[in-house]
């Protein structure tokens, strides 16, 4: 301190001043000092995640396994992933009430104790299926596919609502019915109609995604999703899309086709340990019934064919007054021109020239749809079609 002063040398208010900024710069390490301690705590607590992080990653892998049973004391049966049935213990900082077979576990290196309940892998089940405990459709929702209609009745809905009649006469129903046709005729709606008049609960599986998103995945998929129908029973699988995983032009030399075919193979396993006459049914759907696989169309598999065709004139008929019954009119509507100027177009088609004519209204600050409107929406999509522009899907 070279400069500093003798006490009585310094001036009225200088040393106040003085004691000021001593005072002010004190404040201002202590603050620094607080902020060293923060800093401080944080590098500890960094240091701490450091070895967990550490520990975790020196510590041995742990392995996955399946819950067969639950043994009264403190044990259970599982199957590990590697393959044998294995007796473990359970360690306690599981509940044994929470523990129940079927559930995935985490067993420690040596495959001697269950230490952990895993998210279970049926998450990724329901991500991918789409399930519909009954669905609204009815078969009062579909135009013409009268014949259609009577044969699921037959072979999906009777054996489901009364599997005595067929067991009394000694026959069995057909296991799997595959329906094919062009897109948006209807196969869906069909079979969500099916599902809610035998109060079936509906599960889709899409046959593209099962094998574009979920690769590696496909046959444990399967196997889930059979596990799945079978405790929400009665119910029907829909296998859309199926020739995905089913087309004869796979090719077993590449890895990516490899998989899919194991996921066929599953598949065809399921169907063929199945019971005609149990509680739940399966439908295929398919745009492309000349690529499949003709092990899948084998007998005891999917051994019914039901076409879903373009719509002839009566069904293209009744489609449109169906369409035509859920929106305010204005005015005479020629229904017969309508009917003979949509020939070659899908019940989707039909139904959006109904819904675009309603658009137009909409844009013309109207609250009813006129026959001009259905015009103008006819030409349009006609003009779309003849480009080849997919016309499902336009809003
Ligand atoms: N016969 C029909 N009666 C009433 N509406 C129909 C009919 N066919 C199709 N539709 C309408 O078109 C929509 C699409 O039909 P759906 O999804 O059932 O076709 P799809 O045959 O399954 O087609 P894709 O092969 O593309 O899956 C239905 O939601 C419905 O609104
Ligand atoms: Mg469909």
């Amino acid at each position: 301190m070279s400069n500093s002063k003798p006490l009585d040398e310094f001036g009225p208010g200088e040393r106040g001043n003085e004691d000021d900024e001593a005072a002010k710069e004190l404040e201002l390490l202590k603050e620094q000092v607080m902020g060293l301690k923060g800093e401080v705590e944080r590098l500890k607590e960094y240091i701490n995640q450091l070895e967990e992080d550490k520990e975790k990653a020196l510590s041995p892998p742990l392995i996955e396994a399946t819950v067969l049973d639950v043994l009264p004391n403190g044990r259970a049966i599982v199957k590990s992933s590697s393959g044998p049935n294995l007796v473990v213990y359970v360690t306690s900082n599981i509940p044994q009430d929470k523990l129940k077979p079927g559930d995935r576990v985490a067993l420690n290196q040596r495959g001697s104790a269950l230490v952990e309940i895993l998210p279970q892998s049926q998450d990724l089940t329901i991500r991918l299926m789409e399930i519909e405990e009954k669905p609204k459709a009815t078969y009062g929702d579909i135009g013409g596919l009268e014949a259609q209609i009577g044969l699921l009745k037959e072979a999906v809905e009777l054996p489901l609502k009364r599997p005595d009649l067929f067991k009394e006469i000694g026959i069995e129903p057909p296991k799997a019915v595959l329906l094919y046709g062009p897109p948006g005729c209807g196969k869906t709606m069909l079979v969500k109609a099916v599902a809610h008049e035998a109060n079936a609960t509906f599960i889709r599986l899409v046959g593209s995604e099962l094998v574009q998103k979920f690769v590696g995945e496909g046959a444990r998929l399967t196997r889930e999703l059979f596990d799945m129908a079978k405790k929400k029973s009665p119910s029907i699988i829909f296998i859309d899309e199926i020739d995905a995983v089913a087309s004869k032009r796979l090719d077993a030399s590449v890895s990516g086709e490899r998989e899919v075919q194991r996921t066929l193979m599953q598949l065809l396993a399921e169907i063929d340990g199945f019971d005609p006459l149990g509680e739940v049914k399966i439908i295929g759907a398919t745009n492309r019934l000349d690529i499949l696989d003709p092990a899948i169309l084998r007998p005891g598999r999917f051994d019914r064919l039901v076409e879903i065709p373009l719509p002839d004139k009566s069904g293209r008929e009744e489609i449109l007054k169906i369409y035509l019954k859920k929106i305010k009119l204005d005015g005479a509507i020629d229904l017969p021109y309508l009917v003979n100027s949509t020939e070659g177009m899908s019940g989707a088609e039909l139904k959006e020239i109904i819904t675009e004519a309603g658009m137009n209204a909409i844009r013309d600050s109207r609250r009813s749809v006129r026959m001009a409107d259905l015009n103008l929406s006819l030409t349009a999509i006609k003009k779309k079609k003849e480009k080849g522009i997919s016309s499902v899907g336009y809003l």
